[in-house]
């Protein structure tokens, strides 16, 4: 037993240390893994390797130490020997400049620990924004069988008979603070209401439309995304999450045969009919990317055109994630897209996306989730737009954004970078109007932040008192996934690299149209060639360090802003 064990190439036998005899090598492993008190039975078993992105850094995944035991009884009972092993987390408000320099750095870190553990296959446990991607991206590169375990959505709480729910209801009180209409004291006091149980934010931010993308890619447990953080039937699918990846350590399928064109497609439509994030479509192609598929801004375009939107969640809709939930989930979202979707994908479950469809519980709640026939909007929440200003792209969530603004030209009221944001915005001199467009400059992924959530730009607040809600907003920042506005991100090429952006002047006319899927700078072809010949970077390049790997090699948001020697060519 113990000599076939030892010839064996899965299990602990994978991927030896090299000390230039196998055998002792195995020897050596198998001797200091008893170590841990493990039997020599159990350590000849399949290995299910549980990435775990727990981190007192991280709120979001404070149930972590619960899941994981979860899924370890799950890899037990199925005959499996469960090793958890730490990787990056990324706690969204707890990193600068922003937690989207750092995903890329997670990516490599799963990436590469996936690949040199022995392991048969991994459980990916992560939530919070930039740590879904970040895990199937680099599960996806590793190609190891792999199930992606989501945090779940934090429960929504009750403060003075209103709903409230992170993150939408945080920007909501903090713009009528801005505005004078919630005092010291009452901010003070929603603060402690906001976020009040573990999980990823309650409404449809970037953290709940990767999770719904990880279920509609086919790399999360059917019925899986939306079950609470803090719900049994979490635990439940923690378990199943680890038996299920026993199976796939025995009969292999792996990330390349489940994330395709076709997989990415249906994942788009997904997004779309949820009123997805913005950053989602960023974090998708760099999925994409990592199986050597791209994903157009233009298809993009398409499918938006011919796909409704059908679930009434915040920051556009009424109601939370754990709504969701309890009205059928995303398997709801997916059985009423049914005619529009690749039915053919093969999916973590060992089934295609058609045979869990087929599976699918009925019950759906209308309140919820409309019928395809019946949507909220008959186009999708996102709409990609092209011009001068942004000749490879920009994005606007239209579905967070107030249509009256839609087809409009107005004079720029320009800021040359965050600091200059932050300086100027609410001085009272500042010389802005309610229909001109604020623009911001330099934030874009090579600017220094790291292309922060700073598209919402606020209302400047002599503006705001006046009761201004919304105005056009325009950069080549991101914007969190559970904000709204008129606003028009992801600006490519970026200011930091001398795009159009950059050229930008106070008082210079942009036309935005969405309809025709524009976003023009007014400026005659000379004046913007003598700009650009007198325009300089504006930060030196970073010398050492991850910051200088990072800047290096950092793609634009239509390429996912993955580095380029990650990408599959
Ligand atoms: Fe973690 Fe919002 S802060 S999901």
């Amino acid at each position: 037993m113990r000599r076939m064990a030892r010839q064996k190439k899965d299990g602990l036998a994978r991927g030896l240390t090299h000390y230039g005899d196998a055998g002792f090598s195995l020897y050596l492993r198998r001797s200091f893994a008893k170590s841990m008190g493990y039997s020599g039975e159990l350590l000849g078993r399949p290995v299910v390797g549980i990435a775990d992105s727990r981190s007192a850094f991280n709120n979001c995944h404070r149930h972590f130490p619960e899941l994981v035991e979860a899924v370890k009884r799950g890899v037990l009972a199925a005959g499996g020997l469960p090793l958890e092993f730490p990787t990056i987390s990324l706690g969204e408000v707890f990193l600068s400049p922003t937690s989207m320099m750092f995903r890329n750095l997670m990516a490599m870190d799963v990436e590469e620990m996936i690949r040199a553990q022995p392991m048969d296959a991994v459980v990916l446990v992560g939530g919070c924004d930039k740590t879904v991607p970040a895990q199937l991206m680099g599960a996806a590169s590793a190609d190891l069988p792999a199930v992606q375990l989501l945090a779940g959505p934090m429960m929504p709480t009750s403060f003075r008979g209103e709903r409230l729910g992170a993150c939408t209801d945080c920007r909501r009180f903090w713009a009528l603070h801005r505005a004078g209409k919630v005092d010291q004291e009452g901010i003070d006091e929603i603060e402690g209401n906001l976020a009040t149980t573990s999980g990823t934010c309650a409404v449809m931010g970037t953290a709940s439309s990767m999770a719904s993308i990880a279920e509609a890619l086919g790399m999360a447990l059917p019925g899986s995304a939306a079950i609470p953080a803090v719900h049994a039937d979490r635990l439940r699918c923690a378990e199943a999450s680890g038996r299920r990846a026993v199976e796939l350590a025995k009969t292999p399928i792996q990330p390349s045969q489940i994330i395709t064109e076709k997989s990415i497609e249906n994942a788009l439509r997904v997004l779309l009919a949820i009123g997805g994030s913005t950053n989602a479509v960023v974090h998708l192609a760099a999925i994409a990317g990592r199986v050597g598929v791209e994903v157009s801004l233009r298809r993009l375009n398409e499918l938006s055109d011919s796909t409704p939107v059908l679930v009434d969640l915040k920051p556009t809709g009424q109601h939370y994630m754990s709504d969701l939930h309890a009205a059928g989930g995303i398997g709801a979202v997916l059985r009423e897209l049914k005619p529009l979707l690749h039915l053919d994908c093969m999916t973590v479950a060992g089934v295609t996306l058609r045979g869990v469809l087929e599976r699918h519980p009925a019950w759906v709640d209308r309140a919820v989730v409309r019928p395809l026939a019946e949507p909220l909007s008959a186009q999708g929440g996102l709409v990609a737009l092209f011009g001068s200003l942004a000749p490879n792209g920009a994005l606007l969530k239209r579905s967070a954004a107030d249509a009256a603004l839609f087809e409009r030209e107005g004079r720029a009221v320009v800021f040359t970078s965050l600091d200059d944001l932050a300086a100027r915005v609410d001085d009272p001199a500042l010389d802005v109007k309610p229909d001109d467009f604020l623009v911001l400059q330099n934030a874009g992924p090579k600017s220094g932040y790291a292309m922060p959530e700073a598209g919402y730009l606020p209302i400047p607040a002599k503006l705001a008192r006046t009761g201004v809600k919304d105005m056009v907003r325009i950069s080549d920042a991101r914007m969190s996934g559970t904000a709204y506005g008129t606003v028009v991100l992801h600006v490519s090429p970026e200011a930091a690299v001398g795009g159009p952006l950059a050229l930008a002047r106070n008082g210079d006319r942009i036309r935005l149209s969405v309809r025709e899927r524009r976003i023009e700078l007014l400026v005659a072809e000379t004046e913007m060639q003598k700009r650009k010949a007198a325009w300089k970077p504006p930060i030196a390049a970073p010398t050492r360090g991850y910051a200088r790997l990072y800047m290096e090699h950092v793609l634009q948001a239509e390429q996912g802003c993955d580095f380029d020697f990650l990408r599959r060519t």
